[in-house]
């Protein structure tokens, strides 16, 4: 791993991609202590504090030819994120498609950005923000009921190196089982396990409309099957309003 570190950037993940334009090789990670715009999913803002938060951004070059392995890696991150915070003692779930949550509250986001060029994919670059030693109040008031660290559901301060390094360390093994296939493979059951989405209702919001069903199941793809009145729906990208 290429390790570049920066107190501030306007976000890393926008700084991975320029960097990947340069040349930047795989497995480049990107790490800032903070981030004047730092971006979470559907153009919202991701918010994090020096010293308190983790985020940083891993430029990978996946020999994927399709758009399809794309669908799953967040889930394949997501998976990765919480098998790191296992081994912290802690029980995540993954909110499909990209959430990690702990007891029901959002501790990490994960904002994978991919460069296709003629349906092939030049880099990938997989952001993630991590709430780690916030305290409740640290968090603007408009984030305190969905938002948590690990510090607040744990009660203890968490090394953000150690974590770091074991983050990394479960991205390099989901990834490898993944092999930037449609195909979720061999993590299909672990991931099944820790998806919080399962036997909910939820509510997903696909390009200019709503759907409401129950979520039933997961695809080997990625795609998350619901049942609405009756119907199967496969869905495959979109956002989950509630769940
Ligand atoms: C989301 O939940 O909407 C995704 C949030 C992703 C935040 C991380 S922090 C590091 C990286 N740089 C960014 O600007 N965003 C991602």
């Amino acid at each position: 791993v290429s390790v570049f570190c920066e107190d501030q950037v306007d976000s890393t993940n926008e700084w991975a991609k320029r960097e990947a334009l340069q040349g930047a090789p795989s497995w480049s990670l990107f790490i800032a202590e903070s981030q004047t715009r730092g971006k979470g999913r559907k153009g919202r803002s991701w918010f994090s504090l020096p010293g308190k938060s983790l985020t940083f951004s891993l430029l990978i070059r996946p020999n994927l030819s399709l758009w399809s392995g794309f669908t799953s890696l967040p889930l394949v991150c997501g998976l990765a994120v919480s098998l790191a915070l296992e081994e912290e003692g802690l029980e995540p779930e993954i909110k499909w498609p990209n959430d990690v949550l702990i007891d029901g509250k959002k501790v990490a986001g994960i904002l994978v950005e991919g460069d296709f060029e003629a349906e092939v994919l030049r880099y990938v670059v997989i952001g993630i923000g991590l709430n780690v030693n916030l305290l409740r109040e640290d968090f603007p008031e408009d984030l305190r009921l969905t938002a948590t660290s690990l510090l607040e559901v744990s009660g203890k301060r968490h090394h953000r190196l150690f974590l770091l390094e074991n983050l990394l360390n479960k991205l390099s093994k989901c990834l490898e089982g993944w092999k930037g296939e449609a195909n979720l493979a061999s993590l299909y059951p672990e991931l099944k396990k820790r998806l919080a989405t399962l036997g909910k209702r939820v509510k997903i919001a696909v390009s200019d409309k709503v759907l409401e069903g129950l979520a039933e199941d997961i695809d080997l793809d990625g795609s998350l099957w619901i049942n609405s009145e009756g119907e199967r729906k496969k869905i495959s990208w979109g956002e989950l309003v509630t769940s």
